[in-house]
């Protein structure tokens, strides 16, 4: 019998792989998320860096996305920068941010491509913040984001009042362009989601869906799961 690992384990998995990574290859583009699934990575991340002395300082770091109107603290930016930039200490200048510059893909482009992105889903089928429907053309740009993807996320502000309508996100041609992608998934009401996304037919009502596109796609859940 094949037990699943526990949400620590898996995270420390994603960790040791990422810095494999940037073992073999320290300049590495790194595409990060935010939320609740990678926090527990971040974390291994960190003591991983510590215990091995890990060098990040020629690595590249893209946020995937960022929110519209709203403020500093309830920001991506500011969440990795708590939670990678700032322990990591990795300096500002490699650090970017799809809200402040204007064409993220050419910058991304420029600087050779994504090595490495690492994705979580939300329960909508969502990837970064691309919503369902989204095109597989795509390419980072401004959403408007779903009732269920504000709804999870409520618990970060204080009122429902000020959780953002809008974001802005790398696309879907953004993402299968990373030469790299890990998918993390954790706790059983991701479960269903994932089959559909990974196991149903490509469907922009599902843009995880996509993924199944990706030559080179590594999925790390929680709960038993196989292609
Ligand atoms: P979560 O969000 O990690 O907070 O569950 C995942 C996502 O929306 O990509």
């Amino acid at each position: 019998m094949i037990l699943a690992k526990s949400k620590d384990e898996v995270s420390k998995d994603v960790a040791v792989s990422v810095i494999s990574q940037i073992t073999e290859k320290p300049d590495s583009l790194l595409g990060l998320p935010t939320g609740r699934t990678p926090l527990n990575m971040y974390e291994h991340i960190k003591e991983l860096t510590r215990k091995r002395n890990v060098d990040w300082s020629q690595a590249q770091f893209f946020g995937l996305d960022e929110y519209l109107d709203t403020d500093r603290l309830q920001s991506f930016k500011y969440y990795l920068e708590t939670n990678v930039y700032g322990p990591l200490k990795i300096s500002e200048k490699n650090c970017s941010n799809p809200l402040t510059i204007v064409n993220y893909d050419n910058a991304i482009e420029s600087m050779g491509g994504l090595d490495l992105t690492v994705l979580g889903i939300g329960t909508n089928g969502h990837i970064a913040f691309n919503e369902p429907p989204t095109s597989e053309l795509s390419w980072t740009h401004c959403v408007w984001l779903t009732e269920s993807t504000k709804d999870a996320n409520m618990e970060f502000f204080e009122s429902p009042e000020i959780v953002p309508d809008k974001a802005v996100t790398m696309g879907i041609q953004t993402l299968l362009s990373s030469r790299r992608l890990i998918l993390m998934a954790f706790g059983s009401h991701k479960k269903e989601i994932l089959e559909r996304a990974l196991k149903g037919p490509v469907d922009p009502l599902i843009p995880a869906s996509y993924l199944q596109k990706h030559q080179n796609l590594e999925i790390y859940t929680d709960f038993e799961f196989s292609i």
